[in-house]
């Protein structure tokens, strides 16, 4: 079953709850909230703060994508700020066993990105402490990006490895991701897409995401 996680980076900030009760009525699985820091990417965005005001206004599980630098400072925030899942960037991270422990003994959902340029073997010694990895299919900082290709085989040696160790983990993939390209990216291997401007930028929401289900017969 492939779920589908809007990226309210591209919602509308004036009516924030308003977008999201849409994306939630048109049946999505996740909210996916982008925090950047400014510093481990060249944008500012959200942090805990904004998160905490969405608390209990939406049944949607907070897919909280942290592209900060230092992120261990802020676990135990996003978690009281109602964090259901948190993804660090391993190039973010000195010690990531550490990072991936941390976030797991708040008792929530811990994940692990790679940016483009970062090889799987970053993560191949802890791929069993993971819930999910969180493939980068652009360069993080910014909403509306071009998918890159390269992707695609990351996913598939990434879904190669996971079978091999015998894991069930699952294979987030955020970046360019549309209505066109979302099938072959389930087929390389992911279960998980996050679709931030496919999603908010078009008339209907709701027809959107349903334009998606079936293209991916989910
Ligand atoms: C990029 C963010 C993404 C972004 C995706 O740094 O991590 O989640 O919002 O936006 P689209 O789907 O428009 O590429
Ligand atoms: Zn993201």
């Amino acid at each position: 079953m492939v779920k589908i996680a809007p990226s309210i980076l591209s919602a509308n900030f004036a009516n924030l709850l308003e977008d999201i009760k849409k994306v939630e009525q048109a049946g999505v699985d996740l909210l996916h909230m982008d925090v950047m820091d400014g510093h481990f990417v060249p944008n500012i965005t959200i942090g805990p703060l904004v998160l905490e005001s969405l608390k209990g206004k939406t049944r949607l599980p907070f897919d909280v994508h942290l592209m900060i630098e230092n992120p261990d400072r802020y676990i135990s925030d996003f978690v009281k700020a109602g964090a259901d899942i948190i993804t660090v960037h391993v190039e973010a991270c000195h010690h990531i066993h550490r990072t991936v422990q941390s976030i797991k003994a708040h008792g929530i959902k811990a994940a692990v990105s790679l940016n483009p340029g970062t090889p799987l073997n970053s993560i191949e010694y802890i791929l069993a402490d993971l819930d999910m990895v969180l493939i980068m299919s652009v360069n993080p900082g910014f909403g509306g990006q071009k998918f890159i290709p390269s992707a695609l085989e990351k996913i598939r040696f990434l879904k190669q490895m996971i079978h091999e160790k015998n894991l069930a983990i699952d294979i987030e993939v955020d970046g360019g991701i549309k209505l066109d390209n979302a099938r072959e990216v389930v087929q390389a291997g992911a279960n998980i897409l996050v679709a931030g401007s496919a999603i908010f930028h078009t008339e209907s929401i709701e027809e959107t995401v349903r334009l998606f289900r079936k293209k991916l017969n989910c």
